[in-house]
């Protein structure tokens, strides 16, 4: 019989959310704080072995989708390496990967090599100042370049995922979606969440997804829709075309109550929910030569601690975790 991972509110784990670094090459004023120095150290991060092992066990309890993040994962050596080896795992049939694509240009042919098949890409905005102001210097051609070669190489779908704030983008929303229209990208709109500090202070800027359904309703004609994919977000679709807008709407209406997935860190602990500190880890146990049946049943006694949903609105003041360390 096959095995399945269920959690304690009968919710099936399908989906691995993989963070190989916790550093990042771009510093977004929502997530990490300005001169932050506080990363993991190397004899921290779980090797690339240590990652196959845990993903081959999660395989074998029902795991069928791993997507890799951090950070940003391509800051770490050896992704496009590390991807073929978790594509080769039995039962991972879906691998994918999140980045801010401004080292994508040159890695976009050895991810797809490595079996990565399904992109999504951090973009707030199309305009090469207001970027570099939201990035803390990011260079916006990068990142153009990295979605051409990525789109080049084959990778497919390519979602752009922008948090959509008031007073800094929030009047870019169509200009990113007529970019998507152009090439072929499915545009999805986050509302911004109080993770760590950065988050709190990014509320300011808070913009309720509900509002911006309404406005681009007026202007366009949606309708529902579904994408490849196994996320949080709600599509509609552009009548008459193939462009999706999905929705992320953790503050204003969350989907905890149909969540599928859970978070490994690079320093191997497991994270039951992205805004909760519920966690296993995992390091010492791989580090203290379990067996793989051992293995499999601390990752279902951990799977039993996962919450049943994020406090952002009851409890921001749990949420320590800055994203950049979960990886969203
Ligand atoms: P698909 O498989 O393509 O649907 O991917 P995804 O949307 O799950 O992954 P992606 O890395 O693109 O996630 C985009 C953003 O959605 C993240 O950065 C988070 O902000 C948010 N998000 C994803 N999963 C969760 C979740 O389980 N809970 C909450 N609160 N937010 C999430
Ligand atoms: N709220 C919402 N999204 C965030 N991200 C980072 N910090 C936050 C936050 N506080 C998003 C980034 C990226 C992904 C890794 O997480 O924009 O899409
Ligand atoms: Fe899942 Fe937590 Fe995200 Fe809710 S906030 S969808 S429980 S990870």
């Amino acid at each position: 019989m096959n095995k399945t991972l269920t959690d304690a509110f009968g919710r099936k784990i399908d989906y691995i959310r993989l963070s190989v670094t916790d550093r990042c090459d771009l510093r977004c004023f929502y997530c990490m704080p300005e001169g932050f120095k506080d990363f993991e150290t190397p004899e921290q991060w779980l090797s690339f072995d240590e990652i196959e092992r845990v993903i081959g066990a999660f395989g074998r309890l029902g795991v069928r989708r791993v997507r890799i993040t951090g950070g940003e994962p391509l800051v770490r050596k050896g992704v496009a390496e590390l991807a073929g080896r978790l594509h080769r795992l039995p039962g991972i049939d879906d691998l994918s990967l999140s980045t801010n694509a401004v080292q994508l240009a040159k890695h976009a042919r050895a991810l797809r090599e490595g079996g990565v098949s399904r992109l999504n890409v951090s973009l707030d905005t199309l305009n090469a100042e207001l970027f570099s102001r939201i990035t803390g210097g990011g260079k916006l051609n990068k990142v153009i370049d990295g979605l051409m070669a990525a789109r080049e190489a084959g990778l497919s779908p390519i979602k752009i995922n922008m948090v959509a704030m008031k007073g800094v983008n929030d009047g870019e929303i169509e200009a990113m979606l007529e970019f998507c229209m152009e090439h072929g990208f499915t545009l999805r709109l986050i509302e911004t969440m109080p993770m760590g500090t950065t988050g709190k202070a990014a509320l300011g800027q808070y913009l309720s997804l509900q509002e911006v359904g309404k406005r681009l309703g007026q202007r366009y004609n949606l309708v529902d829709a579904v994408m490849d994919g196994g996320g949080p977000a709600r599509y509609k679709k552009l009548a008459n075309s193939e462009t999706r807008i999905g929705f992320i709407t953790p503050m204003s209406q969350h989907f905890c109550e149909t969540c599928n997935r859970v978070r490994l860190s690079v320093d191997g602990t497991l994270y039951m929910c992205l805004g909760q500190e519920h966690n296993y880890p995992l390091r010492e146990l791989l580090r203290s030569g379990i067996s793989d049946e051992e293995l499999e049943q601390h990752l279902i006694r951990a799977i039993n601690l996962k919450p049943e949903r994020h406090e952002f609105d009851e409890k921001p003041e749990q949420s320590i975790r800055f994203m950049s360390m979960t990886g969203g």
